[in-house]
């Protein structure tokens, strides 16, 4: 049964919405009192303790992160790299694959940048990039992802949510797709994670990372990655660090033995400040349930829409309502104007190339959501005569 949240009161949590009418999670979460404090709790452990801080608490914290993202995505703790980025975790994976001459890579053009600019600044070792056309920047058909895949094909990344369209993908499909041809399923659940449920089990993914900043609530310089137990092993980077060692503390210079669980894919030390906000974000994630949720912002993202749609607003937008995450796209001519006209009567959205983009959250309401309409609609006379 899932549990009634009084979301009204959840609000009073995020001091930013006391001001404005954020709708742009998709670009940055809030931060909420709890990581506020959080963040305080570590400057005055750092403050009482000194470097005992690392041993008694700070280690703890980042153990804590860990076990919030496995049981976010129904993996286990030792399925769980902590990262500053999904770049880092990029670079974990293709440098464990070895990637070189011949190699292919499939990806597609709605995936953001970093995941195919990765794969072809490896253009100089031989590898393949495939980047996957989409013909309507809303998705991309998987009978076209299915025919890039190769025989030399060793990965497939892609998004489940699309940053740009807020398409929902079929992982689940993708992954029957890549292991077909024996490559490697790597997921950028990014704008997926904590708004739209997942179990990587049931999606039977190899890899998916995500990161603190948008829908987990944890702010910048964390990334999460699981990696499935069968893999892991499997799996021995070639960017390394002592976090990845096995007997980290033994400093053994002459030695890099890596460590049973997915650390191993974990290089330097972490930004122990992130983690802290970071940790608080998934609690709060976890405590709601990414279910509840989805259902609370399915809602604000149905009203959004059809009340965009009744204002004859351009929209790019999965058809699908189970498809579309809360990410909408107002098609405008000048999307920049329109973000800093809105920003000016304290309603914060952001713009993409050609649209609007909308992101409401669980903290949002269907005021939020009729607020921004009717701005629009304002200034879309006053732009767009
Ligand atoms: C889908 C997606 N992937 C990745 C990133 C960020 O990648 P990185 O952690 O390497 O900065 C973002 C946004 O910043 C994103 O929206």
């Amino acid at each position: 049964m899932q549990i009634r949240h009084d979301w009204t009161k959840i609000r009073e949590e995020f001091p930013t919405l006391s001001k404005k009418n954020y709708l742009n999670s998709c670009s940055l979460g809030l931060l909420s009192n709890r990581s506020r404090g959080a963040l305080t709790r570590y400057m005055d452990l750092w403050t009482e303790l000194g470097a005992a801080a690392w041993y008694s608490e700070w280690m703890a914290e980042i153990s804590a992160v860990r076990e919030g993202f496995a049981s976010l995505i129904n993996a286990d703790v030792d399925e769980i790299a902590v990262l500053p980025s999904i770049s880092a975790a990029l670079a974990a994976i293709s440098s464990s694959l070895n990637l070189g001459e011949g190699d292919q890579v499939v990806t597609t053009a709605l995936d953001f940048p970093t995941v195919p600019h990765h794969f072809l600044a490896k253009s100089k070792t031989g590898v393949e990039t495939a980047v996957v056309a989409s013909s309507d920047r809303i998705s991309v058909d998987l009978d076209r992802i299915s025919s890039a895949v190769i025989d030399r094909t060793r990965l497939i990344a892609t998004s489940r949510v699309y940053f740009t369209s807020g398409f929902v993908q079929d992982v689940g499909a993708i992954a029957e797709i890549g292991h077909r041809k024996d490559a490697l399923v790597f997921i950028d659940d990014y704008q997926g994670n904590g708004q739209v449920p997942i179990d990587v089990k049931a999606a039977g993914v190899d890899v998916l990372v995500a990161g603190g900043l948008k829908w987990l609530l944890g702010g910048p310089g964390i990334a999460y990655m699981y990696v499935r137990r069968d893999l892991v092993a499997e799996l021995e980077p070639t960017v390394a660090g002592w976090f990845g060692n096995r007997d980290q503390f033994s400093f053994n210079p002459n030695e890099m033995v890596f460590r049973d669980d997915a650390a191993r894919f974990e290089t330097g030390t972490p930004s122990v400040a992130a983690v802290f906000t970071a940790a608080e974000g998934l609690r709060i994630v976890n405590e709601l349930g990414p279910e509840a949720i989805r259902e609370r912002t399915s809602a604000l993202t149905a009203r959004l829409v059809s009340r965009l749609e009744d204002e004859g607003f351009g929209l790019r937008v999965p058809e699908e309502t189970e498809r579309h995450a809360s990410i909408t796209m107002i098609e405008m001519e000048d999307p920049a104007a329109a973000v800093e006209e809105l920003a000016r009567r304290n309603i914060i959205v952001d713009h993409r190339p050609g649209a609007v983009r909308i992101s409401p959250y669980f903290y949002n309401t269907q005021n939020d959501i009729d607020e921004v309409v009717e701005a629009l609609r304002e200034i879309r006379t006053a732009l767009e005569p």
